[in-house]
């Protein structure tokens, strides 16, 4: 079998049409346009192509966006009086504080500080909280995105094994409970499970979101099963070249799946629209 390739870059797009349709109209009938705040602290680089990434996709979208660089030595206090502030300015509907933060900053205390009602990442307690009871809340945008695509491929997961490889708050355990609220019987598997190749060979879907480069091979995937590929490494191939690759070994593994998604151009893209989807949902509500 040669699995067809979910193509999470066209997915993707067709949602930023929609987005910016909704936030066309949004802006025409109520004279709203949804703002996302995002927030950097520090120099890494892949959290700069990441913000950079957001802040083109909000322009696609036709919404605003106010970027906040600061420098590595910015104190807690400091960030945290930016989150305060924009929790209470009306032109912001979601603030993204991207992660990771320098070691002096307590991330859980900044998360935890920003408005459950603009935590367009679904990282704030309450909203992990609502998730898990299902009540209606912000949904993390790597989970989100990556339901998006599972739902395109195969609509109907009752009675599915799912796998997430990876228990982190911000993909393993929210895919989890999406996987769970769609009806899948749903296992969370992680660098402490026995036997992991056979765990995963259980898989009608499989969700990789570990962070180590083409750890999924292919003797680890059911015939058919539906690929997702969480992972974004950054490599260097044995010529010397620099390389993103996923977590899921692709070319091996796409020779036994059913549906697979790339890297890049899987999950990536569709993790800013998301956010994108999230920050329009945001102004919508508060819009009335
Ligand atoms: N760092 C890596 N991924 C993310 C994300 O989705 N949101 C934030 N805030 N930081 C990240």
């Amino acid at each position: 079998m040669v699995a067809s390739v979910i193509d999470g870059k066209k997915i993707a797009n067709e949602l930023h049409v929609e987005i910016r349709a909704k936030a066309d109209a949004l802006a025409a009938s109520h004279g709203v346009v949804p703002g996302l705040a995002v927030v950097l602290v520090g120099e890494d680089p892949a959290s700069a192509v990441y913000v950079r990434n957001k802040v083109k996709a909000t322009a696609e979208c036709g919404l605003k966006s106010f970027e906040f660089k600061l420098p590595a030595e910015t104190s807690e206090a400091e960030v945290l009086g930016i989150v305060e502030r924009l929790n209470k300015d009306p032109d912001v509907h979601g603030i993204l504080v991207q992660l990771p933060l320098p070691k002096h900053i307590d991330s859980d205390k900044v998360l935890g500080l920003i408005d459950p009602d603009k935590d367009v990442d679904g990282f704030h307690p309450l909203n992990a909280g609502r998730l898990s009871v299902g009540l209606p809340g912000f949904v993390p945008c790597t989970p989100r995105g990556s339901a998006i695509l599972i739902e395109k491929v195969q609509p109907d997961l009752s009675g599915l094994h799912a796998v997430v490889i990876g228990r982190s708050n911000i993909v393993g355990k929210p895919m989890a409970q999406l996987l769970l609220q769609k009806n899948a019987t749903v296992t969370i598997a992680h660098s402490r499970t026995k036997d992991l190749p056979a765990v995963c060979r259980t898989a009608d879907i499989l969700v990789a979101a570990v962070g180590r480069p083409e750890m999924v091979k292919a003797d680890w995937v059911k015939p058919g099963a539906i690929v997702i590929d969480v992972g974004i490494n950054r490599i260097t191939t044995p010529e010397g070249k620099g390389k993103l690759v996923g977590d899921v070994a692709y070319a091996e593994c796409a020779e036994v799946a059913g549906a697979i998604t790339p890297v890049p151009g899987g999950v990536g893209p569709m993790t800013i629209a998301c956010l994108m989807l999230n920050t329009l949902d945001s102004a919508y509500r508060a819009a009335g």
